[in-house]
């Protein structure tokens, strides 16, 4: 199956064009799975809470679900992407999933970065796994990378592909992502942003470098640094599902989860 993300430059507050830009790369991108970056419809860099308040929308229900869910029908795929979530008072730096029949869950990132803890709840979902039909996906968003336990989860769990939502700013995840995929056995889709922002005095200069990456090590498609691109791949399910190295070890069945405590 093919698998997909869409690395772009949001501008800073202008959701509607944020949207708009997404849909039409999405209407070019020829995959089953699409994914998007953190905040995608926002931007990133937050300087209030009321800031975050109103660029927040309820999920499902709001507008970004359904601009996506739309083009989701359109080309009968499925598609992970960040944004703002707003429950009664509460914020979530959260993904949706859409499927080609529409909303079919969400994560709220569990992990937050740095001044996140200032806008945002910690997530309180738990790592889920979206059975698809043709594969099982786990979600996660940016941070919760440095957390090797987020993918371990979501391994654990049984998903076959993880799907990255991420606004990177420090150099380090794409790497990282090769042993995480390896020590796993699974697929994994970044989708980063690129560009700068810079606003009340603060900035942050997001990474590219989008990468989708295989079980076996093997980096599969790496975007560019400042590029906006999108990014496919071929994938094979029945790889990550394989966890037997070699005759005598199965990752999973081989931990010794009594010495890890
Ligand atoms: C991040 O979690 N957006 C770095």
């Amino acid at each position: 199956m093919r698998v997909a993300f869409i690395q772009l430059n949001p501008v800073f507050g202008e959701t509607e064009g944020n949207i708009e830009k997404a849909v039409t790369l999405i209407q070019r991108t020829d995959a089953e799975i699409i994914v998007l970056p953190e905040l995608f419809n926002t931007g990133y860099l937050i300087t209030s809470k009321e800031e975050a308040f109103d660029l927040s929308e309820p999920l499902p229900g709001g507008k970004t679900t359904e601009a996506l869910s739309a083009i989701a029908r359109k080309k009968n795929v499925h598609i992970v992407a960040g944004l703002i979530e707003r429950h009664a008072e509460d914020l979530f730096n959260s993904a949706v999933v859409i499927s080609p029949s529409g909303y079919l869950g969400k994560y709220r990132k569990i992990h937050l970065f740095n001044e996140e803890k200032l806008w945002f709840q910690p997530g309180d979902l738990g790592f889920h796994v979206f059975d698809l039909g043709t594969c099982k996906i786990g979600v996660m968003v940016c941070f919760d990378w440095f957390f090797p336990e987020s993918m371990r989860t979501l391994a654990l769990k049984g998903a076959d592909v993880i799907c990255h939502c991420a606004n990177l700013v420090l150099p380090f995840c794409q790497d990282a992502m090769i042993t995480r995929c390896l020590e796993n056995r699974v697929y994994a889709i970044t989708a980063n942003r690129t560009g700068e922002e810079k606003r009340n005095g603060k900035s942050f200069r997001y990474t590219g470098r989008s990468q989708i990456t295989g079980p076996n090590a093997k980096i599969l498609y790496r975007a560019g640094a400042e590029t906006e691109e999108i990014g496919i791949a071929e994938i094979e399910v029945s790889l990550s599902r394989d966890k037997n190295l070699n005759p005598y070890n199965h990752i999973f069945l081989d931990r010794r989860e009594h010495f890890y405590r």
